[in-house]
């Protein structure tokens, strides 16, 4: 955004304050329209057309309250900032709860009213383009709004409580899908700052030149294709929360910028010139093993230390399975809302103990989208294991997971076809077999085609398929394998495919 673009109205019944405003705004770049008369001003808002109001409140003719009311009347998007002496602060105070962005009391320094000024136009900014998602983030995001009763996630509540309250830097690490983003939404929302925006750049996802222009801002001409000046989103964020996300992901030339602004709570633009105070609290998020990026010289130590100063780890779903069932039925409500949609649904209790089971690789928002292709697809209202397999077209298993490096493949097969076809497994050993893959559960990431599914109709009792597939989680994979190993019927036989 070119600041010579942008129009600011300021009312000022003292000529000598307002031609100091004006050379002031005027060398920012900004396009300043002076005008000593209330009325006049007001009836002029069509014409000039304000981004930005700056008004006095004590004048003779129109006060800056009944200002406000019609520059809210002309446009409810238009930020007014008032001006008041000391002793009219509190009409100052009552005047923000009747939509004023701001206000400054004199005398007050010109740097003041330029940060003022700037912050009006990011939150202009950040609310013209998000206007819904702030006002559903607000009251969807607040700690209390996290779903899990498992004393893992109380924990975190009460850390995020007291973090909450303070300003101080927060590094959330967790595996993806753990509700990283979230939890830094339920910092935010639930601190002093949340009335500010909130804003998140994931720094994985944008190549090192746009990245740096996205959080710095650039000056016109920098680069090319910098056509216009465009201020950093940190500089948008003033007086909210920051969000880096993915950080682990950032290249060391704008980690190296990032320290310096942190260092300095100043940013400076791709091209520029300028320092520009910021106030942001930040909160950093990864997914990565940041002291191992440090080894490997990805990621520098001094910015670690800088945002290692509360760390918030969150644990993979699969250490706190007895949180599945709350966060389905959160995420059915939340769905019908979403999709209007009175269906019901429920799980019978194999369906949920196949759900509470997955080892849920893809954390909770695996588990989100598992339940929204449950949700739509299920056609009546009690769903037990077989159902859920048969709506999903597949067991549960997540692609990212198999291809993991550390991931191990067990191919486990029975002795013969022919062998086992005629083989009746007697009661006790097929219970066995259960169990034991039972008890495994959370360290098998997938069963494919494995046993205990078909039935001799004969004997109706259960009859190991000829071939399953294991994929295991690495750390465990050893000790799993050789519990396989010990099973009666693949004691000769299973094999590594993959390890
Ligand atoms: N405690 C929770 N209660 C309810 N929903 C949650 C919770 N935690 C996460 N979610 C949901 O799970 C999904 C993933 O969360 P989020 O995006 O915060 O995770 P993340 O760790 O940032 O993931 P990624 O590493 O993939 O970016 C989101 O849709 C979020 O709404
Ligand atoms: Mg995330």
């Amino acid at each position: 955004m070119d600041k010579k673009t942008i129009p600011v109205m300021i009312i000022d019944d003292e000529e000598s304050i307002l031609n100091f405003m004006s050379k002031a705004l005027k060398k920012e770049g900004y396009e300043p329209h002076c005008f000593v008369e209330p009325r006049l001003a007001t009836a002029k808002l069509s014409t000039v057309n304000p981004q930005i109001v700056i008004t006095d409140i004590v004048m003779p003719t129109m006060n800056g309250l009944q200002v406000l009311e019609a520059v809210k009347q002309f446009n409810v998007e238009t930020n007014v900032i008032l001006i008041t002496a000391h002793a009219s602060v509190e009409s100052a105070i009552s005047a923000m709860r009747g939509g004023a962005f701001d206000y400054i009391t004199k005398p007050f320094e010109i740097d003041e009213l330029v940060v003022t000024l700037k912050r009006a136009l990011s939150s202009k900014r950040l609310n013209t383009v998000f206007p819904a998602i702030e006002k559903k983030t607000q009251s969807m995001y607040q700690v209390s709004k996290l779903i899990g009763n498992s004393p893992k996630m109380h924990e975190i509540y009460r850390l995020l409580e007291k973090v909450a309250k303070s300003d101080s830097t927060v590094l959330v690490v967790g595996e993806s899908g753990t509700g990283k983003e979230m939890v830094a939404r339920a910092i935010h929302y639930s601190s002093p700052r949340k009335s500010n925006p909130f804003v998140s750049v994931n720094c994985a996802s944008l190549p090192d030149q746009l990245l740096e222009s996205e959080l710095f801002g650039h000056e016109k001409g920098s680069f090319t294709g910098a056509l216009a000046t465009k201020p950093g989103l940190l500089e948008l964020a003033h007086g909210g929360s920051f969000l880096l996300d993915e950080v682990g992901d950032m290249s060391l030339p704008v980690q190296a910028k990032l320290l310096r602004a942190l260092q300095e709570r100043e940013i400076k633009r791709v091209g520029g010139i300028e320092n520009i105070p910021v106030d942001v609290r930040i909160i950093a998020a990864t997914s990565k093993d940041l002291q191992a990026e440090i080894e490997k010289k990805n990621f520098r130590e001094d910015l670690f230390y800088r945002l290692n100063v509360i760390p918030i780890f969150l644990p993979p779903l699969r250490e706190r399975r007895e949180d599945i069932p709350e966060l389905i039925s959160h995420f059915i409500g939340y769905l019908k809302e979403k999709y209007h949609m009175p269906k019901e649904l429920e799980f019978l209790p194999d369906g949920m103990d196949y759900l509470m089971t997955y080892h849920w690789p893809g954390n909770i928002r695996e588990l989100e989208n598992i339940v929204e292709r449950i949700f739509m697809l299920a056609e009546k209202k009690s769903l037990g294991r077989d159902d859920i397999v048969q709506l999903l077209g597949t067991e549960l298993r997540s692609v990212k997971d198999m291809t993991r490096g550390g991931t191990m493949l067990i191919e486990l097969k029975n002795e013969t076809e022919n062998v086992l076809k005629r083989r009746r497994l007697s009661r006790h050993s097929s219970n066995r077999m259960e169990i034991n893959f039972r008890q495994l559960n959370g360290f098998i990431l997938v069963v494919r085609r494995c046993s205990i599914k078909s039935k001799s109709t004969t004997w109706n009792r259960p009859v190991f398929r000829t071939k399953c597939k294991i994929f295991l989680h690495s750390e465990v994979g050893k000790a799993v394998f050789d519990k396989i190993k010990s099973f009666r019927l693949y004691r000769n036989n299973p094999k590594i495919i993959n390890a």
